[in-house]
């Protein structure tokens, strides 16, 4: 299908008016952040946030594309982009395009988002220049948790310039965008004045040409842990816990089902007007 947002109306917006992505992992959720958002972003958060698991680094090929498919099926306008998943793209060009071809075959998604900066330069260039618009993800980079050594601002001090020098790269390479997560504000400034491609802050800054959140997060569903960045736009957790107590008071309590949600055994006759 033809796409109202493609990855090169995404690389149009530098500068302009702020690029709005959400995450999304369901046909529902995807609809409404098609309505309003510019990219549906399947993040392979999808793991924490969906199935509990206590990091990213369990995600998996076949859910990528699962949620992936799911998500493609409810965006009409905006540009679903599909997160590779730890493992499937580290070990060098040739297996990030076989896994990035297969997860825009088999989810129908534009475009795939990698984590890493200047070592994953010349990967994002191999795909690239083969047909596979690539979304950069710098700065915390979730997968790497192990080594980085947790959830921490990346870019502070002495780490400023290795940041800014992935920023680059990764431009250099023919990233569309690129995301910056947990950059010091400052730094995502300068980072923003100086590509000609999008930055698209996650805990980054106002200075950045676009923004992205969990949905979960932002919906106040996913509630285990609250990063500073996050601003709750709403509460549909407590929304949801407190309509699920109703409903188990009222069955225990034999309120519900009333008549009107009950089948009566025998259809009443159809008189002149039933
Ligand atoms: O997986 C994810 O949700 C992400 C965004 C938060 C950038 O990578
Ligand atoms: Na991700």
């Amino acid at each position: 299908p033809v796409r109202s947002v493609l990855p090169a109306d995404i690389l149009a917006r530098k500068g302009g008016t702020p690029i709005v992505c959400l995450t999304a992992y369901t046909t529902p959720v995807a609809r409404i952040v098609d309505a309003h958002c510019d990219i549906a972003l399947v993040g392979d958060s999808v793991g924490m946030v969906l199935h509990g698991m206590p990091s990213t680094l369990g995600v998996t090929m076949e859910m990528m594309i699962l949620h992936g498919r799911a998500v493609v099926r409810g965006c009409q306008k905006s540009m679903p982009v599909i997160d590779m998943p730890f493992g499937s793209y580290e070990e060098g060009p040739a297996q990030a395009y076989r896994n990035a071809a297969r997860l825009m075959a088999e989810s129908g998604a534009p475009a795939v988002k990698l984590e890493g900066g200047a070592h994953m330069a010349e990967t994002i260039a191999f795909l690239t220049k083969r047909g596979v618009p690539v979304m950069a993800h710098i700065g915390l980079t979730p997968q790497s948790v192990n080594t980085l050594g947790g959830y921490k601002v990346v870019g502070r001090d002495g780490e400023a310039d290795s940041v800014m020098a992935d920023a680059e790269a990764v431009q250099a390479a023919g990233a569309f965008s690129v995301v910056l997560e947990k950059v010091p504000e400052g730094l995502a400034s300068r980072i923003t004045q100086r590509l000609s491609i999008p930055t698209i802050g996650i805990g980054a800054g106002l200075r950045c040409d676009g923004q992205i959140l969990v949905v979960d997060d932002m919906l106040g569903l996913f509630t285990e842990f609250r990063p500073k960045f996050v601003k709750r736009y709403g509460e549909l957790g407590r929304a949801a816990d407190e309509a699920i107590a109703a409903y188990a008071a009222e069955v225990r309590s034999r309120a519900f089902p009333a008549p009107e949600h009950a089948f009566a055994d025998v259809l009443p006759t159809k008189g002149p007007k039933s």
